[in-house]
C-alpha cells in the first residue's frame, strides 16, 4: 500500500473525499506535495498559519524549549517559565479585566472551559448562543450549533441552550437572569465570514450587562491579526467578559486558552478545588511557539498591511459570479451562488496549484484566509487564478 492508501486505511477519516495531499514540506504562504508540486496555501489550515508556515522565529523558539524541557505536570501545578511569560504578553495586549488565562490544547476545550467557568461563576445554568455559529465538536461544544445536520445524530446534549439570529437585536428576550453566557464571533466564521454590526453587538454587550450574564466572544479564528488587529473585538467597541483564543495563537503548534478577570477565574479553584483540568493544556513547547508568534506579528508590523491586502482581494476579486464579497481583513467570503460553481472553482484552483476551501454552514461561498504575510504580487496572481476558474 502507498502512503495514501495507508492514510485512507489506517487514519480515522471524517469526510468521503479527503483533500489528501501528501505533504513534504511547508513554508511561507506554500505547502509542497511528496510528488514535487507546490501549493499557495489560501486557508492557513484553517486560520492557523497567520504569520506563515514554519516561521523561524517559532521553529526557534521550539528547539530552545526542546532543549530545556517538555511535559512535566498537568497543568498549573508547576511554574512554567513559557507559560508565565505567555500568559504576561497575552494579558499587556488586552483590556485590563482579561488579566488571567487559562491555557487548553485547542479552540473546543477553550468552549468547553468557558461554559464550565460562566456557569460556575454566575451559579446560572441556561447558554445563549448565535444561529449558525461554530465554536468546536465536542458535546458541549457542539450544544453551541444550530445545525440539525451536524447536531442530531449525537443527541442529547447540553440542555438549556437557546439560538438567537445572529446580526438581530429582536430577540433578546432569550437572554435573561438565568443566562450564565452569550457566545459570540464577532465575524461568524463557518456561515461565509459574516461580520457582526457594531450596533448588534454594542445592543448585545449591553444586554449581557443588564441581565448579568457573562459575553463569550470566540476569537478562535478572528483572533491573532487577522481582521488587522491582534483582537478583532478591538475595531468594534465591545470587550468580552470571556476571551477564547486558539489556531493562529501557536504559530502552527497547538495551543488554547480562555481569558477572563481573576476573580471570575478563581471560582475553577475552589469549592471544588480542580474546576477544570487539563494534563497538556498550555504545553511549554506551545507556549513558547506562541511567544515567539506574538512577537513576530508585532516586531514585523505584520497586521498594518491587512487592511491593504483585503482591498487588493476586493478589487482583482471582480468577477459576474462574484455576487458579494464579505469578512473583514485576510478572512474573507467569496460568494458565488451555487454550491457547483464553488467546488468547481475549488478544483480548478487545486489543479492550479492554490488551496481554497468552503465553509460549514455556507457551501455558495468560498474561503480565503491566507497567511498574513503573502504579498501584494502574491494576492495579483492568486486573484487571478480564482477568476480564471470562474470562467
Ligand atoms: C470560531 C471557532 N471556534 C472554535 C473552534 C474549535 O477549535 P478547535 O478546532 O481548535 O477545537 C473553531 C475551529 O474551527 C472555530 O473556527
Amino acid at each position: 500500500m502507498n502512503l495514501r492508501q495507508l492514510f485512507l486505511n489506517s487514519v480515522a477519516q471524517t469526510s468521503p473525499a479527503p483533500v489528501g495531499i501528501q505533504v513534504k514540506k511547508a513554508k511561507g504562504i506554500y505547502i509542497t506535495s511528496l510528488d514535487g508540486k507546490r501549493y499557495v496555501d489560501l486557508i492557513s489550515g484553517i486560520s492557523v498559519n497567520n504569520i506563515g508556515h514554519r516561521n523561524d522565529a517559532v521553529v526557534n523558539a521550539v528547539r530552545k524549549q526542546t532543549s530545556r524541557y517538555l511535559h512535566t505536570m498537568v497543568y498549573g501545578e508547576h511554574v512554567q517559565h513559557p507559560q508565565v511569560r505567555l500568559a504576561q504578553l497575552l494579558t499587556s495586549l488586552l483590556p485590563s479585566h482579561l488579566d488571567s488565562v487559562y491555557f487548553t490544547n485547542s479552540g473546543t476545550e477553550a468552549t468547553e472551559g468557558a461554559m464550565k467557568l460562566a456557569k460556575r461563576f454566575t451559579g446560572r445554568t441556561n447558554i445563549v448562543a448565535m444561529k449558525n455559529a461554530y465554536h468546536g465538536s465536542t458535546q458541549g461544544a457542539l450544544s453551541l450549533m444550530s445545525n440539525e445536520y451536524f447536531t442530531a445524530a449525537y443527541r442529547p446534549l447540553l440542555s438549556g441552550v437557546s439560538f438567537i439570529d445572529y446580526n438581530h437585536s429582536s430577540n433578546f428576550e432569550a437572554i435573561n437572569n438565568h443566562t450564565a453566557c452569550v457566545f459570540i464571533e464577532i465575524i461568524q466564521s463557518e456561515a461565509g465570514y459574516i461580520p457582526g454590526e457594531i450596533e448588534f453587538l454594542k445592543a448585545l454587550k449591553k444586554r449581557c450587562s443588564e441581565t448579568g450574564a457573562l459575553l463569550v466572544v470566540d476569537e478562535i479564528q478572528t483572533g491573532i491579526g487577522r481582521t488587522g488587529t491582534m483582537f478583532s473585538f478591538e475595531q468594534t467597541g465591545v470587550e468580552p467578559d470571556i476571551l477564547l483564543l486558539a489556531k493562529g495563537l501557536g504559530g502552527g503548534m497547538p495551543i488554547g486558552c480562555f481569558i477572563a478577570n481573576k476573580k471570575v477565574m478563581e471560582t475553577l479553584s475552589e469549592n471544588p478545588v480542580l474546576g477544570h483540568l487539563t494534563t497538556f493544556g498550555g504545553h511549554p513547547v506551545s507556549c513558547a511557539a506562541a511567544i515567539a508568534t506574538l512577537e513576530e506579528i508585532t516586531s514585523k508590523k505584520m497586521m498594518e498591511s491587512v487592511d491593504r491586502k483585503e482591498q487588493m482581494f476586493r478589487k482583482f476579486l471582480f468577477h459576474p459570479k462574484i455576487n458579494a464579497i464579505t469578512g473583514k481583513g485576510l478572512m474573507l467570503g467569496v460568494h458565488l451562488g451555487d454550491e457547483k460553481t464553488v467546488q468547481d472553482v475549488i478544483a480548478k484552483c487545486y489543479e492550479k496549484g492554490l488551496l481554497i476551501d468552503w465553509f460549514l454552514f455556507n457551501d455558495k461561498a468560498l474561503r480565503i484566509a491566507p497567511p498574513l504575510i503573502i504579498t501584494e504580487g502574491e494576492i495579483k496572481k492568486v486573484c487571478k487564478i480564482i477568476t480564471d476558474s470562474l470562467e
